[in-house]
């Protein structure tokens, strides 16, 4: 396969055409924070954590690592004021749904709190249950309902009473922790009784109502 020639803060990198800017920098030892990256899965680009800035010719942009692919002459700076301002302010919001999220990178960001005023879902829609599920397991428990902020992770009681109990991987997935929490508590409900509408994770009306219809 043909390699390109790059630079990733300064270093000269060489990369197969085809590879990500995150992968050339992991392979050379260059640490670029990530969420909602997993080397088993398809790249997926929904954190932007991974910024960086890239530099072709005047022209200079931020783009997301995990996504964009290596080329001939690229300049990468993973850790340029720029790319510092935009991970602070995404931590901030990624804090804002899941409080204290990733402690050791908001120290590193001088993230020290959040000015949005949002609810804490615990869910930062990363995506890695939902495409874990599918893309590893090939059981499809769980998936996304919803566009914008009305955007959720749901899971499907009918196939989760079968599936998740001897399972669980995805358990160790979650980057907020709420997946354990909320299987905990919904899995043994669904072996009592299947049922076939999609449960939102955290979504306390919702759980109220699925649970009345099965007691
Ligand atoms: S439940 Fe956890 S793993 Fe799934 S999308 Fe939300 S934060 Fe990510
Ligand atoms: S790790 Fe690249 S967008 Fe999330």
């Amino acid at each position: 396969m043909k390699q390109v020639t790059m630079s990733i803060d300064g270093k000269e990198v060489k990369a197969k055409e085809g590879m990500t800017i995150l992968q050339a920098a992991m392979e050379v030892g260059i640490k670029i924070p990530t969420l909602c990256y997993d080397d088993r899965l398809a790249s997926y680009g929904a954190c932007r954590l991974c910024s960086v800035e890239i530099k072709k010719g005047e022209r200079s942009r931020i783009v997301a690592s995990c996504v964009y692919p290596v080329e001939e002459g690229l300049v990468v700076e993973t850790e340029s004021p720029r790319v510092q301002k935009i991970r602070k302010v995404i931590l901030e919001l990624l804090r804002a749904r899941s409080p204290g999220l990733k402690e050791e990178l908001a120290e590193r960001y001088e993230v020290d709190k959040t000015r949005l005023d949002r609810d804490a879902t615990f869910c930062i829609l990363c995506g890695l249950c939902v495409r874990y599920c599918a893309e590893v397991k090939g059981a499809n428990v769980l998936g996304f309902v919803g566009r914008g902020t009305e955007r959720q992770v749901v899971f499907f009681p009918d196939i989760a009473f079968k599936t998740c109990p001897t399972c669980k991987e995805c358990f160790n997935i979650c980057p907020t922790g709420v997946i354990p929490s909320d299987f905990a508590v919904n899995v043994p409900r669904f072996e009592k009784q299947p049922t076939v509408f999609p449960v939102r994770l955290r979504d306390e009306q919702n759980l109220r109502e699925f649970i009345k219809k099965i007691e």
